[in-house]
């Protein structure tokens, strides 16, 4: 039997009022089931950290309904079992490495030696190792992401929503963060909604592609992703499969792309 995690229903959220509405998101509707790596992708713009936000229960939706394992998601009612990684990255500047990734446990009131060892095991899950006691600002942006990155899992989420996490990074570095990624999420299988408008992260990590059309969002297709698991993210791009995926989904997604131009 296969669990629905997540059940978004005409999910629609205007911002503003009178003449200043801006229509974000309209009426998308997508179950994810247990286990489940989807991506959402779609141009700038078109609703995709809205919808996130929704999920989370961070802003109000004004129209139609999410639950999460089966209860509605409220606004300002955040769910244990979700995790969330922002878009930008949200590292404490004046906290270590290690204080970062312990933050979630240090607010639950876990003992210092168990938070320290969630910690350590943590710091070498993430590559880590040596930087325990630097802070932020000494490190570069792929290391800072990987902090936030493991400050989220530490808290141990069924469900991770994660909002362009790696969008600020190089190529290099994002695969890199991608590799990571794959690595901890089979080992763990959360039910994953990973917000991208790169269609080759998204081909890379996940099992399922929602298209999403340029602003207001609303879901146009809805692609499989067929490739084996584990993945290699970066022999994966070199397979006549990865090529072949890619074209079929780039076509739709230059459409967006072009009617976000025109606006
Ligand atoms: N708090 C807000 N008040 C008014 N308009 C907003 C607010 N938040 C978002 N919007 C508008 O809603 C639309 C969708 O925004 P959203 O941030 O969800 O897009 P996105 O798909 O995440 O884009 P990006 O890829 O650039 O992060 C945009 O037109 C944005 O200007
Ligand atoms: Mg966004």
């Amino acid at each position: 039997m296969t669990i629905v995690r997540i059940e978004v229903r005409d999910l629609s959220k205007t911002f503003g009022s009178g003449s200043g509405q801006v229509p974000a998101v309209d009426r998308v509707s997508f179950d994810l089931r247990q286990g489940e790596f989807v991506a959402l992708l779609g141009p700038s713009g078109c609703g995709k950290s809205t919808i996130l936000n929704m999920i989370a229960g961070l802003i109000p939706h004004s129209g139609g309904s999410i639950r999460v394992d089966g209860t509605p998601v409220e606004a300002g009612k955040v769910k244990p079992q979700v995790g969330y990684v922002f878009q930008r990255d949200t590292v404490f500047a004046w906290r270590t490495v290690a204080r970062n990734i312990g933050y979630g446990l240090e607010i639950k009131g876990l003992p210092k030696a168990e938070r320290e060892a969630k910690v350590a095991r943590m710091i070498a899950q993430a590559r880590l190792k040596g930087f325990e006691d630097a802070f932020p600002l000494t490190l570069s942006g792929g290391m800072r992401q990987r902090v936030s990155l493991m400050r989220t899992l530490i808290m141990e989420p069924q469900i991770l929503l994660m909002d362009e996490p790696f969008g600020a990074l190089d190529t290099h570095t994002k695969l890199e963060m991608h590799q990571i990624l794959l690595e901890l999420w089979e080992r763990e299988r959360q039910t994953v909604v990973f917000v991208t408008h790169d269609l080759s992260e998204a081909l890379t990590l996940s099992d399922r592609i929602i298209l999403l059309s340029a602003r207001p969002g609303r879901i146009k297709q809805d692609f499989t992703v067929p490739f084996a698991r584990p993945r290699d993210a970066i022999k994966l791009r070199e397979t006549k499969e990865y090529g072949e995926v890619f074209a079929k989904v780039w076509h739709s997604l230059g459409e967006e792309f072009a009617a976000t131009k025109a606006e």
